[in-house]
Formats: C-alpha cells, sequence, structure tokens
C-alpha cells in the first residue's frame, strides 16, 4: 500500500461536438513493438511507453474507461489538501518548463495523489482540466491506492485493466539527426536491470530514434546523477544490448550483453539514464572518417556539418555538440579517444589518470592504458558527474595498471606554474593562438601562476635514466606492446578464430584501421609475457615523470600544469579526405615537426590526466557550404596523475570568473 491517503484520478473525455478546437493533440496509438511495449504519437511526436513492466500500478474497483483502453495521464503529487486550479497551472508550467518530454498532450487524465487525508478538488480546478477536450467525462474522488510504490510524478500511458490501472513510463523518441548512435535504449525495469534497444524505425526519420524519460521522474531524487541522460560508447557492456565494438562481425559472434560493466552501472546507481550507444571508430582505433566501412561515419554539428568527430568515441562528443536533449556521453581513451573528439566538437572531455575507473566488461584496446572519460557541454555539470564517477571503489587494481597506487585528493592545492611547451605550441591557426593566450592571462592571473616555455622532448631526452630518455622507444616499444596486446588476446584472436569454424576459413570482415595489423599479428614480439615487461618500463617512465617532470610539492598535487593542442589548432579538420589538403585546413594526429610524440602520447605513457577544455572558436571559410564558419577552439590541460579533482576544482573557480564557460549545441560552441 502506498503512502498516499487520497489518489484522485481524474479523466477527460472529448465528446461528440466541441465547439473550440482543442487545446491539446489527441492519442495516437501506432503500434505494439517487437518487445511488446506500445508506440504512441501525440501531435508530431511519438513516444515509447514501457506497458510490459509498468512502472506503477493503482487499485481502482471502478472506472468509466473500458478495459483495454489507453489514456496519457499526467500524475501529480501533492502535500495540498485542496487542488485548485491555480495549484493545477503552477504544477503543469514548471512540468513544461523543466521538461521536454512533457506536453498539456498529456493532460487528457491527470492522477493527483495527496498526501493530505482530506483531499478534495474544487470547481476551478475541473474547470481548467476541462478546458483541456471538451467535457468532464468522469471524476473518481473515491481513494485509491497504489499497489508497491507511487511513481514519481510525470508524464504517463495509463492502461486500464479490471480493477486496476497500470502506469506505463513514457519515452519521447528524439530523432538521431546527425546519425551519431548506433540505437537508442531504455531500461525495460523488469527488475533485473535489463535494457531494451528500441525496436522502432520511423520512416519520415533516416535516423535511430533515441528514448528520452521525463526529467520531471527525477525532481523528487536526490541522488547525484538523477535523471541524467547518458550515451554510451558502444564497447561498454549493458546487459540485453549488443556490444557491437563498431563491428558487425563482433555483433555475430558475441551475445547479448548478459550484465552491465561497473563503471555504467555506478551511474544508473548514482541516478543517471542511459539512453542508448553510440558509434565508435571499429575496435576503439584512431580510424579516420574515410576509413570507416562498416558503420556511416557520424556527423558534427559545428561549422559547415562536414568537421570530423574524430575517433574513437566520434559519436559522443559530435552527439554532446549536438543535442540539447542528452545531458552526457561516456566514452573511452586510449591513445587519444576522449581527446581529440571533445577537441573537434567543442566540449569538455578527459582522459583522467590512469586507474581511475575499472574497465571491465569494456572491450578493451590496451589494458593498462585503456581509460574511461566523460563529454558534457557544462563545466559545472562535467565536475559533478566526474566527482561522482571517480570514486575509490570502482579504481583499477595496481597490478593492473602496473603503478604506484592512486591518491586522489579533492584540493585548492593548485599548480604554480603553467607549462607552455615550444615544440607543441603555439596553436597552427594564428587566430586561435590569439584566444589561446587570452585564456593563459586570464588562468595565470586568477591563480598567480607563473607561465613558463619549455621544451618538453628536450626535458624527456635530458634524463640521465636512459630507459626514460627515449621517447620513440618509449611509443613503439612498451606503449606499443601494451596498446596491442590486451585487444589481440580478448577481441581479435577469438573473432579470428571464431570467423574461420564459422566461414569456411574466412577472415573476418573488418575495417582496414585494423585488419593488416590483426592479419600480420606477432605473438613472438606481443604476448603476455612481453605484456608485463612493457608495464614495468612504463613504471619506470611514470615514476621518473612523477619526480622531475609533473612532481608534487607540499603546496601543489600538480606543481604544474602543461597545455597543448590535441586538435587541427584551431583550424577546420574535415570528414571528406580531400577537403584536408588545403593549408587553412588540417588533417588529425599530426606530429609536430621537433618533437619525437604527438601530445595525444604523453599521458598514455606516464598516466598523467589530460583534459579537453573548450576556450573559443575562429571563423573560417568552408569550401563544403561556400560561407564563413566557426570553428572549435581547445586547449589540452595536463596535470600529474592523481591530480583529476584539483584540475576540476581549477576548471570550476574558472568557470566562476567567467573564464571558462557552457558551450552551446549546434554550429557554434560560443
Ligand atoms: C510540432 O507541433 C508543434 C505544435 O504542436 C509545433 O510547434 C512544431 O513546430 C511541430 N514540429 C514539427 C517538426 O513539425
Ligand atoms: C483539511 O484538513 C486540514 C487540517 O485539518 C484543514 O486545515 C484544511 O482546511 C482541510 N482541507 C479541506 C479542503 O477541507
Ligand atoms: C530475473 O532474473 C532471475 C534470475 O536470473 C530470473 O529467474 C527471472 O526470470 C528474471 N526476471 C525477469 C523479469 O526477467
Ligand atoms: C591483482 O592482485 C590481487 C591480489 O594480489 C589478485 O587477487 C588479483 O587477481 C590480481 N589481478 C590481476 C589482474 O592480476
Ligand atoms: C626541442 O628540443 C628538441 C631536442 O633537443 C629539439 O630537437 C627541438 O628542435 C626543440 N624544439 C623547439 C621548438 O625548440
Ligand atoms: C604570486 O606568486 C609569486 C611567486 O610566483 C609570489 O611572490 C606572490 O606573493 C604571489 N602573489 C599572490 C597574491 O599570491
Ligand atoms: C638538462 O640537464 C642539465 C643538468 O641537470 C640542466 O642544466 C639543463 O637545464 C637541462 N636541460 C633541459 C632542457 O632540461
Ligand atoms: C630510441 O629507441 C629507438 C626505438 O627503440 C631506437 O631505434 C633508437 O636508436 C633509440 N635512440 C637512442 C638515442 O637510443
Ligand atoms: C615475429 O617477430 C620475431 C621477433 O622479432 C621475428 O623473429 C619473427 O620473424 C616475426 N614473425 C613474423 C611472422 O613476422
Ligand atoms: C577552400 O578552397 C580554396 C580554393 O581551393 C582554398 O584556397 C582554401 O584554403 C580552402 N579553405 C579551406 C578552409 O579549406
Ligand atoms: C600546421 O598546418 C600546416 C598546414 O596544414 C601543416 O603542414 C603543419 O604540419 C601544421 N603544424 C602543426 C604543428 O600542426
Ligand atoms: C581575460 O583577459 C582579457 C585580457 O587579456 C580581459 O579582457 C578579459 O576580460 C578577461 N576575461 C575574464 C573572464 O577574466
Amino acid at each position: 500500500m502506498a503512502a498516499m491517503s487520497l489518489v484522485l484520478l481524474l479523466t477527460l473525455c472529448i465528446t461528440s461536438i466541441l465547439s473550440a478546437p482543442l487545446k491539446r493533440n489527441s492519442y495516437n496509438y501506432i503500434q505494439p513493438l517487437a518487445n511488446g511495449d506500445a508506440q504512441f504519437d501525440l501531435g508530431n511526436r511519438s513516444y515509447i511507453a514501457n506497458v510490459v513492466n509498468p512502472k506503477a500500478v493503482l487499485d481502482l474497483s471502478s472506472s468509466t474507461l473500458p478495459i483495454g483502453s489507453s489514456v496519457p495521464v499526467t500524475v501529480i503529487s501533492t502535500t495540498e489538501s485542496l487542488i485548485t486550479q491555480d495549484l493545477l497551472q503552477s504544477v503543469v508550467a514548471s512540468y513544461l518548463q523543466g521538461d521536454d518530454v512533457f506536453s498539456e498532450d498529456f493532460l487528457a487524465a491527470v492522477l493527483v495523489s495527496s498526501a493530505a487525508t482530506n483531499a478534495t478538488v474544487d470547481a476551478s480546478a475541473l474547470a481548467y482540466l476541462n478546458s483541456y477536450e471538451g467535457q468532464l467525462f468522469v471524476s473518481g474522488s473515491s481513494p485509491a491506492s497504489f499497489q508497491g510504490s507511487a511513481p514519481p510524478s510525470g508524464p504517463y500511458l495509463a492502461t486500464v485493466k479490471v480493477g486496476l490501472i497500470e502506469l506505463a513510463s513514457v519515452y519521447l523518441l528524439y530523432a538521431d539527426s546527425y546519425r551519431d548512435f548506433l540505437y537508442g535504449a531504455y531500461d525495460s525495469n523488469d527488475g533485473n536491470g535489463t535494457f531494451t534497444s528500441v525496436p522502432a524505425y520511423l520512416a519520415r526519420y533516416w535516423n535511430p530514434m533515441i528514448p528520452v524519460p521525463s526529467r520531471i521522474y527525477s525532481w523528487a531524487d536526490d541522488r547525484p546523477l538523477a535523471g541524467e541522460r547518458v550515451a554510451v560508447k558502444d564497447l561498454y557492456d549493458i546487459k540485453g544490448l549488443q556490444t557491437s565494438g563498431g563491428s558487425q562481425a563482433w555483433a555475430y559472434v558475441t551475445p547479448l550483453a548478459d550484465g552491465t560493466a561497473p563503471s555504467v552501472q555506478k551511474l544508473i546507481d548514482l541516478g543517471a539514464v542511459i539512453v542508448g550507444k553510440y558509434k565508435l571508430a571499429q575496435f576503439a582505433s584512431g580510424a579516420d572518417p574515410w576509413q570507416w566501412q562498416d558503420e556511416h561515419y557520424p556527423f558534427n554539428p559545428r561549422g559547415d556539418g562536414w568537421l570530423t568527430c574524430s575517433a574513437s568515441s566520434s559519436g559522443g562528443g559530435c552527439s554532446i555538440a549536438a543535442y540539447e536533449w542528452l545531458d552526457y556521453a561516456i566514452g573511452s581513451d586510449t591513445g587519444s579517444s576522449m581527446r581529440r573528439p571533445a577537441a573537434v566538437s567543442g566540449v569538455y572531455g578527459q582522459r583522467p589518470s590512469q586507474g581511475l575507473m575499472t574497465l571491465e566488461r569494456v572491450m578493451p584496446l590496451g589494458g593498462a592504458t585503456d581509460t574511461a572519460g566523460v563529454f558534457c557541454r557544462d563545466p559545472y555539470k562535467w565536475i559533478r558527474f566526474s566527482k561522482a564517477w571517480y570514486t575509490p571503489d570502482t579504481y583499477q587494481s595496481t597490478n593492473l595498471t602496473g603503478l604506484s597506487p592512486l591518491v586522489v585528493p579533492d584540493s585548492q592545492a593548485y599548480p604554480k606554474r603553467i607549462l607552455y611547451p615550444v615544440e607543441y605550441l603555439p596553436l597552427n591557426n594564428s587566430a586561435a593562438e590569439v584566444v589561446l593566450q587570452e585564456f593563459i592571462s586570464n588562468m595565470s592571473s586568477l591563480f598567480n601562476m607563473t607561465v613558463e616555455k619549455f621544451n618538453f622532448t628536450a626535458t624527456v631526452q635530458n634524463a640521465t635514466d636512459a630507459r626514460v630518455s627515449n621517447l620513440t622507444y618509449l611509443t613503439s616499444g612498451p606503449l606499443g606492446v601494451i596498446n596491442a596486446w590486451t585487444q589481440w588476446d580478448v577481441v581479435a584472436k577469438p573473432l579470428i578464430t571464431k570467423w574461420k569454424e564459422l566461414f569456411d576459413g574466412r577472415f573476418p570482415p573488418i575495417d582496414p584501421a585494423r585488419r593488416p595489423g590483426w592479419v600480420k599479428f606477432n605473438e613472438t614480439l606481443n604476448n603476455a609475457a612481453t605484456y608485463q615487461t612493457a608495464l614495468q618500463a612504463k613504471n619506470v617512465a611514470v615514476e621518473w615523470y612523477e619526480q622531475n617532470l609533473q612532481f608534487s610539492t607540499a603546496e601543489s598535487c600538480s606543481e604544474s600544469v602543461m597545455l597543448y593542442d590535441i586538435g587541427p589548432g584551431g583550424k577546420p579538420s574535415f570528414r571528406e579526405q580531400n577537403l584536408n589538403e588545403s593549408p587553412a585546413a588540417s588533417y588529425l594526429a599530426i606530429k609536430p615537426p621537433t618533437a619525437k610524440i604527438t601530445g595525444a602520447n604523453i599521458c598514455p605513457i606516464y598516466g598523467c590526466a589530460d583534459f579537453t577544455i573548450p576556450i573559443g572558436q575562429v571563423p573560417y571559410f568552408s569550401n563544403v557550404t561556400y560561407h564563413e564558419e566557426m570553428v572549435p577552439v581547445t586547449i589540452n590541460m595536463v596535470v600529474k596523475r592523481g591530480c583529476d579533482f584539483v584540475l576540476l576544482n581549477m576548471i570550476e573557480k574558472m568557470a566562476d570568473a567567467g573564464i571558462l564557460k557552457t558551450v552551446k549545441t549546434g554550429r557554434t560552441p560560443f
């Protein structure tokens, strides 16, 4: 029995002739979905209702509605005893203002549950509701009660059964018009944590449909991420959903996930809502857009709409740049896969310190270089998510990272120096460098930091220990083995073996970014033993870095913050290869002429935290739209491993000071 002492269901029904036009669109049932759930339209908006596992069941001895009928309903919880027009109007206004899923179309019926013992609905309230559609048909004022718990306030689809009414959660279907997702998904509410992929295709769009639940459902939920909508890179397992890693061949030989990655489960436990799986470069490679064969390359809303989304968390950065209805996208970074997509979409995104998040049940690339990050438009929300997600209960074990235990202070022990590496900066586009210089001057004055130009390459090469001074060796040797072995062992070899068995010795159909490497994979060079040796070699380099280059002092978690650019330096980089040949455009992943390694490779070697931060935008003339467009300008901020929260606190202070801002969705971030 629910705590509610009184529940009133008011059902408004159309009479045969209406004098005034309807204030709301009427319910239009479209089809039962393959999984038994319902799809319906209200006006030009399409919804899914989870009728298989309804959210709540209301006992109702008598109803004037026909058995089996369905009606959109708005649930309102209140402590008031007198339900008036003013009360309902202000509730409806707050729903309309705070939620994109609710609409007045759900006022076909209203379910008021009041905690007051003597609640009544007055005439003004009835008249108000009546105004939404013809004449009041029935008003049930007999007390009713929920089986189990009362549902959260918000829009539902009610289905009338004998002696009861079922309330199904509703999901507004958004068209993924930038085609950044593989598919939409929602919690099946089966009590077992199983998710369902959206079994609907709307012929009026070409796009996957993404189901988004009402935000109102979470208004009374005080968990840190309650109601936050999260897209997930399709290499994290979610129970009931297919994990593809961007490969149909992999999906073919892999059953639906029978469990959820602990990193994703943690988000669900924190109140987040998973809305779907987004596109990635196949097997988390760094493939350029024109190398994608299995999936169609996602679109970037910025600039002319023809800019790259980079790789591998491509659909994540671009979807956050695209959709107001999406709050976060989680992805992974082995070599650049969070940081560069964030750069080209002009959003916040990080590679956290090595080991900050478990990657159990996540398709691996390099076991000891993979990391989990999150994209967001709003610095405050990004910080809130990161601090809730990266807690010690889900750190990786040190025998997995091969590094010393993580120490992650949440303090104001800020860096004293801003390091400006001369072989990685200035930004390639001089207009973008102006944006960067203003950012640096604002940051240094806010934190009283000095700005120091230094040569990263020379500093490392100057190390006396030969095991740490050779950057070429560190990237091609230890990092090469770490980045190759885990995926070979866990993904490539099983896939190749299985495909051979199934298809008369054939090699699986995969994208060119991986095919040659897998065909000639050498297990003499890359194996479990060389992997362990590589971990030790990497650890020597990390220990050196944390004592000599970015180190802790009594006053600073990381004595310096190092800046560099992981993106195209304020130039546009395009999804269409030839467009990048122009000097006004740029390819990605360019190693600067005097550097030994790309800036992207620094933290995969040294385990440090590397955040991509949007700081501005600059114009370019587009050879796609033949119009002036804007390209985002971002900067990467690097601190010693473990100083993630201190860097987040710095970012919060910079947001408070107006130096950093929430970016917009669409063509321009600012
Ligand atoms: C959908 O209908 C609403 C009015 O109900 C209208 O404002 C909106 O422009 C319509 N959208 C589209 C895409 O037709
Ligand atoms: C309900 O009871 C409370 C307290 O007894 C009283 O103040 C209130 O006026 C009553 N409301 C109605 C609508 O009768
Ligand atoms: C939930 O899981 C249990 C144990 O795996 C199973 O017996 C039960 O049928 C499942 N329930 C649903 C609704 O799938
Ligand atoms: C790490 O070490 C713990 C205890 O020493 C052990 O139980 C665990 O299996 C090890 N994990 C790996 C990945 O080696
Ligand atoms: C940085 O140092 C390296 C190694 O000494 C040198 O080759 C390179 O030219 C330097 N780069 C710049 C921009 O000074
Ligand atoms: C700023 O830092 C310098 C050292 O770099 C120090 O001498 C000075 O006192 C600091 N100023 C403030 C206001 O903290
Ligand atoms: C190299 O090391 C020497 C000796 O410690 C030092 O004087 C010099 O400044 C260092 N150079 C660089 C580029 O770090
Ligand atoms: C650095 O390592 C690379 C690759 O292992 C090797 O070819 C090169 O000779 C080394 N350079 C030095 C200066 O030792
Ligand atoms: C694999 O690498 C080893 C060691 O470098 C080499 O001897 C061997 O020829 C390689 N095997 C193949 C098939 O290339
Ligand atoms: C557009 O094309 C013109 C003519 O080929 C070229 O000069 C210009 O650099 C191109 N612009 C961009 C942004 O690629
Ligand atoms: C700057 O852009 C030019 C033209 O695209 C390119 O050749 C050069 O490699 C870029 N430099 C850096 C450091 O990215
Ligand atoms: C940043 O610094 C510039 C001058 O370099 C100044 O005009 C601007 O107001 C500063 N912005 C903020 C938000 O402090």
